[in-house]
């Protein structure tokens, strides 16, 4: 794709242009699967992304950097919490994206969720994977260390992952409310997880839709997304109520589901996936489990105090991250939102037996 500038040329991927974050060491030797022409379509094309269009990627507001499109609601920044911006955006560490995957690992067990039957659906069919609203890609690299005969495929409308990953993952900047540009049956896993702020109600379905196309018959999807409400489920908390024992927080999570109310963005999704998948009409053996993630250090359980602490970082973490979103939705004024932002993180590393609910739900594809 010559621009006439000599180097790989890319459009904005709101655009509907599919770009490729790799460097160009897929196309050698060593690349595990050549066969994108098989599995994706060819009338897309493909462009790396280069250094200088990686910029064209976010804006600043506030001292941080957020993705630049406009109509996307995604409301969080892209930089680590502690980076200033600065023009070395690969230099910028992915904080919260990288703790929360190892959270998520130790709170699973694993990865991936319901590994077994990943395992069988990995061994059986395209030898593909596909992983939506990738982040950083931690998920797809792990995956890719784990299976090396399996291909991931992480994406995401920021380039915030490695231009250097292994032979068998690749990272796609593409929008995931827009058509794939996959082919039908080409994946034997799609995974979704942590994308509730990304895809507004309406589009869920749409990229469900997607889902189904590009999965194989009997093909995996599975999704992962917690509740966003904090809860209290042991006898032991302070009070059963998180209204009254972490007001602040439970107030600052109300606000931000009322903000992106606003972008269509409906904090439902952690209840409403398992009736999507049923009205599609096109997934069997759909499934549902729920897994308590712990918050703060204060767990009667030894394990359960050090996972805490990492996920009270989270949180602490995201509620300093969606300062610059709050402050321009209008909805509470700067002198609340820096009160509220200091009592929630207060409770956050104080209040007893804090947890945060994390549903995964399977299903195949008829
Ligand atoms: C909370 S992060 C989750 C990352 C990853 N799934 C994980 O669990 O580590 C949500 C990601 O969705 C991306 N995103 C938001 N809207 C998107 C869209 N319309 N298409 C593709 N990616 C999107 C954001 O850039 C961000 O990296």
């Amino acid at each position: 794709m010559d621009d006439g500038s000599g180097r790989p040329s890319t459009r904005h991927p709101s655009a509907g242009q599919p770009v490729l974050l790799n460097s160009g060491d897929m196309s050698d030797d060593n690349a595990l699967d050549d066969d994108e022409d098989v599995h994706s379509d060819a009338s897309s094309d493909l462009v790396e992304v280069s250094e200088e269009d990686i910029c064209d990627s976010f804006v600043t507001r506030d001292g941080r950097l957020f993705h630049s499109h406009g109509s996307l609601p995604y409301p969080l920044p892209a930089d680590g919490l502690e980076q200033h911006v600065s023009h070395f955006f690969r230099t910028y560490l992915i904080w919260r994206l990288k703790v929360q995957n190892e959270v998520l690992k130790a709170l699973m067990g694993s990865i991936c969720p319901e590994m077994q039957l990943v395992r069988e659906v990995l061994a059986s069919g395209t030898g593909r994977a596909l992983d939506l609203c990738t982040g950083t890609g931690q998920w797809v690299l792990d995956m890719a260390s784990m299976f090396p005969n399996v291909k991931f495929i992480g994406v995401d409308i920021v380039p915030i992952q490695t231009r250097r990953p292994p032979r068998n993952a690749q990272f796609e900047i593409a929008d995931v409310t827009e058509p794939f540009r996959h082919l039908d049956g080409s994946f034997d896993l799609v995974h979704a997880r942590c994308t509730a702020f990304s895809v507004s109600d309406h589009k869920y379905p749409i990229m469900l839709r997607e889902v189904v196309r590009v999965l194989r018959g009997g093909g995996l999807f599975i999704s992962g997304e917690f509740k966003n409400y904090p809860a209290f489920p042991s006898r032991r908390a302070e009070s059963a109520d998180p209204n009254v024992s972490c007001p602040s927080f439970h107030r600052f999570l109300m606000l931000t589901a009322q903000a992106l109310h606003r972008l269509g963005v409906r904090l439902n999704l952690f209840h409403k996936i398992p009736l999507l998948l049923e009205e599609s009409g096109s997934f069997y053996g759909i499934s549902r489990r729920s897994f308590q993630l712990p918050i703060g250090n204060r767990h009667p359980e030894e394990s359960n105090r050090i996972l805490g602490s990492q996920a009270a970082e989270i949180f602490i973490n995201f509620v300093k991250a969606m300062e610059s979103f709050l402050r321009s939705s209008g909805i509470i004024t700067r002198e609340h939102l820096q009160e509220l932002m200091r009592g929630s993180i207060y409770e956050l590393q104080h209040v007893n037996g804090l947890v945060m609910d994390y549903d995964v739900v399977c299903a195949r594809k008829r």
